[in-house]
């Protein structure tokens, strides 16, 4: 079976990294069948379940793959024995302006006129998405729209307790997918408003979530009344000195103040320093940290196997480094 993942555009990096993160924690062989703007296919022998699809942060809607071709009466000629018991519709999608000579009107007409059974277009109970990216027609059918309205009712400026810099609920699920956690749970070492742990929440993952500052704490915890699932534990630490026994965490999110914006406790690089070593002796061999930090001015000195980095613009003047590090076996 071949999954066809429509993704934002917004982060278009990482949106792909953290399917791929994903799919290595449902420790799902798979091939990567195509990469486009906004679209990633992949090859699998194994059943996605819908749990998997809903983690998602940076992906809109997940499609079996039925065709990909460069004409449209290619796709058509694709297609000729599709037919659907139940009402359905076809939508084309343009993405970037791509392949402008075809008209997405025509084509969904086209298509939809092949298709066998009944159209609707107003209640549609089976939607067929064609989109038009790259100088390729990619189709497919529809197994699940990611309901994105719910990340919007939790943008931070939305929620009980607000302070600027919170992360916005796709970033926290991508990041937490980066993390390759699945039923562990995970610690966020700067948990602030919780933006975190509202998400792991809402993936149905345990977290803890530990904080220097006692107000902060106790917004987050107003925070947390925003999802339904409350596995989750707030603890009033240092990142640098934490309570745990070593190795107690699968995954580590650390999203550090990045300076005068926010409260710091102690030397700035001190803190990134001493937050990654603690980090890595509180995870589990082989489990992940994902470390955010600004752009420029912090020297990581910790020799750590980092396996990925992106770079990401949180808005105009902000971007963040997101890094994936991996504890090594080795390491004590
Ligand atoms: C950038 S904010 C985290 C934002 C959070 N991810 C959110 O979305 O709300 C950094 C947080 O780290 C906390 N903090 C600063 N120094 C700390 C330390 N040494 N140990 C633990 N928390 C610390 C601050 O109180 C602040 O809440």
């Amino acid at each position: 079976m071949e999954y066809l993942f429509e993704l934002s555009g917004e982060q278009p990096k990482l949106a792909k990294a953290e399917v791929k993160a994903l799919i290595e924690a449902y420790q799902v062989e798979y091939k990567i069948r195509e990469e486009l703007t906004n679209l990633l296919i992949i090859k699998t022998n194994d059943k996605l379940e819908k749990s998997f699809f809903k983690r998602l942060g940076y992906t809109h809607s997940v499609l079996k793959h039925i065709t990909s071709a460069k004409k449209l009466n290619d796709v058509l000629k694709d297609i000729e024995n599709i037919s659907s018991n139940k009402k359905f519709c076809v939508r084309a999608k343009r993405i970037k302006n791509n392949l402008k000579k075809i008209s997405a009107k025509e084509a969904e007409e086209r298509i939809g006129a092949i298709i066998k059974g009944p159209i609707d277009l107003e209640n549609p109970k089976k939607v067929f998405k064609l989109f038009l990216t790259d100088q390729n027609l990619v189709f497919g059918e529809q197994i699940i729209k990611i309901n994105r309205k719910e990340y919007r009712k939790r943008k931070p400026h939305k929620r009980p307790f607000f302070k600027p810099g919170a992360i916005k609920p796709e970033l926290a699920r991508a990041c937490i997918n980066l993390t390759r956690v699945r039923d562990g749970a995970i610690l966020d070492v700067f948990s602030g408003t919780g933006s975190f742990l509202i998400e792991a929440n809402d993936m149905d993952i345990s977290s803890v979530g530990v904080d220097a500052s006692l107000k902060m704490l106790k917004g987050s915890k107003k925070n947390q009344k925003l999802t339904k699932n409350k596995k989750n534990s707030l603890i009033l630490a240092d990142s640098r000195k934490t309570p745990f026994k070593p190795h107690s965490f699968e995954a580590i999110i650390a999203d550090p103040p990045y300076g005068r914006s926010s409260t710091v406790y102690g030397d700035i690089s001190d803190l990134y320093n001493q937050t990654i070593r603690e980090a890595l002796r509180n995870l589990k061999k082989g489990g992940y940290l994902c470390f955010i930090s600004p752009k420029e001015g912090v020297d990581l000195k910790v020799d750590t196997n980092e396996i990925e980095r992106y770079k990401v613009r949180v808005h105009r003047s902000l971007t963040r480094i997101i890094r994936v590090i991996r504890r090594r076996s080795s390491e004590l």
